[in-house]
Protein backbone atom coordinates (compact mmCIF):
# COMPACT_ATOMS: atom_id res chain seq x y z
CA UNK A 1 0.00 0.00 0.00
CA UNK A 2 1.07 3.51 -0.70
CA UNK A 3 0.63 6.23 2.40
CA UNK A 4 1.20 9.37 2.96
CA UNK A 5 1.75 11.15 6.23
CA UNK A 6 1.65 14.16 7.37
CA UNK A 7 3.52 14.69 10.84
CA UNK A 8 4.61 17.86 13.49
CA UNK A 9 3.89 21.86 13.90
CA UNK A 10 4.02 24.32 11.30
CA UNK A 11 5.80 27.79 11.70
CA UNK A 12 3.84 30.84 10.44
CA UNK A 13 6.70 33.55 10.01
CA UNK A 14 5.67 37.11 12.33
CA UNK A 15 9.31 38.74 10.90
CA UNK A 16 12.06 37.75 10.62
CA UNK A 17 13.26 36.14 13.59
CA UNK A 18 9.44 34.82 15.23
CA UNK A 19 6.74 32.68 14.13
CA UNK A 20 3.72 31.50 15.44
CA UNK A 21 3.33 26.94 15.95
CA UNK A 22 1.92 24.46 17.88
CA UNK A 23 3.34 22.29 19.95
CA UNK A 24 3.97 19.15 18.47
CA UNK A 25 7.40 17.05 18.72
CA UNK A 26 6.52 15.06 15.39
CA UNK A 27 7.30 12.03 17.42
CA UNK A 28 3.54 10.41 16.55
CA UNK A 29 3.43 10.95 12.89
CA UNK A 30 7.34 9.92 12.87
CA UNK A 31 6.27 6.48 14.53
CA UNK A 32 3.55 5.88 12.27
CA UNK A 33 5.74 6.69 9.50
CA UNK A 34 8.53 4.32 10.70
CA UNK A 35 5.74 1.35 11.79
CA UNK A 36 3.80 1.61 7.72
CA UNK A 37 7.82 1.37 6.45
CA UNK A 38 8.46 -1.88 9.05
CA UNK A 39 5.16 -3.31 7.57
CA UNK A 40 6.20 -3.03 4.12
CA UNK A 41 3.70 -0.16 3.14
CA UNK A 42 5.82 2.81 0.63
CA UNK A 43 5.35 5.58 2.55
CA UNK A 44 5.42 9.63 2.09
CA UNK A 45 6.36 11.80 4.84
CA UNK A 46 5.36 15.44 4.76
CA UNK A 47 6.70 16.69 7.87
CA UNK A 48 7.40 20.36 9.60
CA UNK A 49 10.21 21.57 11.53
CA UNK A 50 10.94 18.70 13.82
CA UNK A 51 14.05 17.97 16.08
CA UNK A 52 13.87 14.24 15.20
CA UNK A 53 16.12 12.33 12.50
CA UNK A 54 14.89 11.78 9.28
CA UNK A 55 13.71 8.13 9.13
CA UNK A 56 15.15 6.28 6.07
CA UNK A 57 13.50 4.27 3.32
CA UNK A 58 11.12 6.28 2.47
CA UNK A 59 10.04 9.50 0.99
CA UNK A 60 10.49 12.50 3.12
CA UNK A 61 9.49 16.13 2.36
CA UNK A 62 10.18 19.17 4.94
CA UNK A 63 8.00 22.23 4.81
CA UNK A 64 7.76 24.91 7.23
CA UNK A 65 4.22 26.52 6.69
CA UNK A 66 0.91 25.31 6.58
CA UNK A 67 0.63 26.75 2.94
CA UNK A 68 4.22 24.30 2.16
CA UNK A 69 2.14 21.35 3.90
CA UNK A 70 -1.02 22.02 1.54
CA UNK A 71 1.59 22.47 -1.48
CA UNK A 72 2.99 19.11 -0.50
CA UNK A 73 0.37 17.11 -0.09
CA UNK A 74 -1.32 18.17 -3.14
CA UNK A 75 1.62 16.99 -5.44
CA UNK A 76 1.89 14.05 -3.03
CA UNK A 77 -1.50 12.65 -2.89
CA UNK A 78 -2.48 11.05 -6.36
CA UNK A 79 -1.96 7.69 -6.11
CA UNK A 80 -1.67 7.09 -2.58
CA UNK A 81 -4.30 4.20 -0.78
CA UNK A 82 -4.23 5.76 2.78
CA UNK A 83 -3.19 9.08 4.05
CA UNK A 84 -3.01 10.43 7.61
CA UNK A 85 -3.56 13.50 9.29
CA UNK A 86 -0.83 14.11 12.26
CA UNK A 87 0.17 16.95 11.39
CA UNK A 88 -0.57 20.29 14.02
CA UNK A 89 -0.70 22.88 11.10
CA UNK A 90 -1.50 26.15 12.31
CA UNK A 91 -4.51 27.67 12.22
CA UNK A 92 -4.22 30.86 11.71
CA UNK A 93 -0.81 32.89 9.83
CA UNK A 94 -0.23 36.42 10.29
CA UNK A 95 -1.88 38.35 7.14
CA UNK A 96 1.60 39.58 5.99
CA UNK A 97 4.99 38.85 7.48
CA UNK A 98 7.04 42.31 8.66
CA UNK A 99 9.97 42.91 6.20
CA UNK A 100 12.28 44.26 9.21
CA UNK A 101 12.27 42.71 12.87
CA UNK A 102 9.11 44.19 14.78
CA UNK A 103 10.39 47.05 17.39
CA UNK A 104 9.04 46.90 21.19
CA UNK A 105 7.42 50.00 20.69
CA UNK A 106 3.53 49.89 22.26
CA UNK A 107 2.34 48.57 25.62
CA UNK A 108 0.08 46.57 23.43
CA UNK A 109 0.89 44.50 20.44
CA UNK A 110 -2.23 43.60 17.95
CA UNK A 111 -1.76 40.81 15.22
CA UNK A 112 -4.04 40.75 12.25
CA UNK A 113 -4.06 36.80 11.34
CA UNK A 114 -6.15 34.51 8.33
CA UNK A 115 -7.08 31.16 8.22
CA UNK A 116 -4.29 28.93 6.70
CA UNK A 117 -5.65 25.69 4.33
CA UNK A 118 -7.15 23.28 5.93
CA UNK A 119 -5.24 20.32 4.57
CA UNK A 120 -7.40 17.20 6.15
CA UNK A 121 -10.40 19.26 5.01
CA UNK A 122 -9.20 19.44 1.44
CA UNK A 123 -8.47 15.98 0.68
CA UNK A 124 -11.46 14.89 -0.39
CA UNK A 125 -13.39 18.22 -1.53
CA UNK A 126 -10.50 20.02 -3.20
CA UNK A 127 -7.88 16.38 -4.29
CA UNK A 128 -10.42 14.64 -4.72
CA UNK A 129 -8.76 11.71 -2.74
CA UNK A 130 -10.91 8.28 -2.54
CA UNK A 131 -8.88 6.59 -0.55
CA UNK A 132 -8.34 5.47 3.07
CA UNK A 133 -8.41 8.87 5.12
CA UNK A 134 -7.42 9.08 8.41
CA UNK A 135 -6.95 12.30 10.69
CA UNK A 136 -6.19 13.10 14.41
CA UNK A 137 -8.42 15.42 17.31
CA UNK A 138 -6.30 16.72 20.10
CA UNK A 139 -9.12 17.93 22.35
CA UNK A 140 -8.93 19.41 25.94
CA UNK A 141 -13.03 19.05 26.24
CA UNK A 142 -15.87 17.01 24.62
CA UNK A 143 -13.09 14.76 23.14
CA UNK A 144 -15.73 12.24 20.98
CA UNK A 145 -18.17 14.77 19.94
CA UNK A 146 -15.25 16.87 19.18
CA UNK A 147 -13.67 14.03 17.27
CA UNK A 148 -17.16 12.88 15.70
CA UNK A 149 -17.58 16.33 14.37
CA UNK A 150 -13.93 16.13 12.90
CA UNK A 151 -15.30 12.43 11.05
CA UNK A 152 -18.66 14.31 9.46
CA UNK A 153 -16.83 17.35 8.58
CA UNK A 154 -13.87 16.35 6.42
CA UNK A 155 -15.14 13.38 5.41
CA UNK A 156 -12.67 10.49 6.95
CA UNK A 157 -13.24 7.45 7.94
CA UNK A 158 -11.01 7.06 10.74
CA UNK A 159 -10.05 9.77 13.56
CA UNK A 160 -7.55 8.82 16.23
CA UNK A 161 -8.85 11.28 19.12
CA UNK A 162 -6.70 12.54 21.98
CA UNK A 163 -7.32 13.95 25.05
CA UNK A 164 -4.37 16.73 25.40
CA UNK A 165 -5.52 17.77 28.71
CA UNK A 166 -3.86 14.77 30.76
CA UNK A 167 -0.76 14.71 31.89
CA UNK A 168 1.72 11.84 30.81
CA UNK A 169 0.10 11.75 27.00
CA UNK A 170 0.68 13.47 23.92
CA UNK A 171 2.68 16.35 22.71
CA UNK A 172 6.15 15.69 24.35
CA UNK A 173 5.57 12.42 25.58
CA UNK A 174 6.71 8.72 24.96
CA UNK A 175 3.50 7.53 25.34
CA UNK A 176 0.05 7.89 24.10
CA UNK A 177 -3.35 7.41 24.90
CA UNK A 178 -6.28 7.03 21.74
CA UNK A 179 -9.49 6.70 21.13
CA UNK A 180 -10.93 5.13 17.61
CA UNK A 181 -13.72 6.94 16.06
CA UNK A 182 -15.53 5.25 13.05
CA UNK A 183 -18.35 6.59 10.82
CA UNK A 184 -20.87 3.57 12.35
CA UNK A 185 -18.99 2.00 15.24
CA UNK A 186 -19.05 2.67 18.70
CA UNK A 187 -15.77 4.63 19.94
CA UNK A 188 -13.02 2.34 20.44
CA UNK A 189 -10.27 2.91 23.11
CA UNK A 190 -7.03 1.64 23.07
CA UNK A 191 -4.69 1.11 26.05
CA UNK A 192 -1.77 4.01 26.93
CA UNK A 193 1.33 2.71 25.64
CA UNK A 194 4.43 3.88 24.19
CA UNK A 195 3.99 5.85 20.89
CA UNK A 196 5.95 3.36 18.97
CA UNK A 197 3.68 0.14 20.74
CA UNK A 198 0.70 2.26 19.15
CA UNK A 199 2.08 3.25 16.08
CA UNK A 200 1.98 -0.37 15.40
CA UNK A 201 -1.27 -1.24 16.32
CA UNK A 202 -3.10 1.72 14.94
CA UNK A 203 -1.20 1.06 11.28
CA UNK A 204 -2.39 -2.63 11.60
CA UNK A 205 -5.78 -1.97 12.35
CA UNK A 206 -5.95 0.90 9.15
CA UNK A 207 -4.19 -1.61 6.86
CA UNK A 208 -6.78 -4.06 7.81
CA UNK A 209 -9.36 -1.29 7.13
CA UNK A 210 -8.08 0.40 4.23
CA UNK A 211 -7.66 -2.88 2.89
CA UNK A 212 -11.81 -3.65 3.15
CA UNK A 213 -12.52 -0.23 1.82
CA UNK A 214 -11.28 -0.89 -1.42
CA UNK A 215 -12.77 -4.77 -1.73
N1 LIG B 1 -5.57 19.67 9.91
C1 LIG B 1 -5.05 19.96 8.67
N2 LIG B 1 -4.91 21.26 8.27
C2 LIG B 1 -5.28 22.28 9.09
C3 LIG B 1 -5.80 22.00 10.38
C4 LIG B 1 -5.93 20.67 10.75
O1 LIG B 1 -4.72 19.03 7.92
N3 LIG B 1 -5.13 23.54 8.68
C5 LIG B 1 -5.77 18.25 10.30
C6 LIG B 1 -4.88 17.80 11.44
O2 LIG B 1 -3.68 17.25 10.95
C7 LIG B 1 -5.75 16.74 12.10
C8 LIG B 1 -7.17 17.21 11.85
O3 LIG B 1 -7.09 18.12 10.75
O4 LIG B 1 -5.65 15.48 11.48
C9 LIG B 1 -7.83 17.89 13.00
O5 LIG B 1 -7.03 18.97 13.45
P1 LIG B 1 -7.60 19.90 14.56
O6 LIG B 1 -6.65 21.03 14.84
O7 LIG B 1 -8.02 19.04 15.72
O8 LIG B 1 -8.95 20.43 13.85
P2 LIG B 1 -9.38 21.80 13.25
O9 LIG B 1 -10.25 21.49 12.08
O10 LIG B 1 -8.21 22.70 13.00
O11 LIG B 1 -10.32 22.39 14.40
P3 LIG B 1 -9.97 23.09 15.81
O12 LIG B 1 -8.48 23.38 15.86
O13 LIG B 1 -10.83 24.30 15.85
O14 LIG B 1 -10.37 22.06 16.85
CA1 LIG C 1 -6.64 23.22 14.56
Amino acid sequence: MKILITAGPTREPLDPVRYLTNRSSGKMGYALAEAAHDRGHEVTLISGPVSLPPPEGMIVVKVETARQMYEAVRSHLGGQDTAIFSAAVADYRPVAKAEQKIKKTGETLTLTLEKTEDILGSARSVFGFTGYLVGFAAETERLLEHAHDKLARKGCDLVIANDVSQAGIGFDSAENEVTLCLPDASPFPLPRQTKAALARELIAFITQQAALKKT
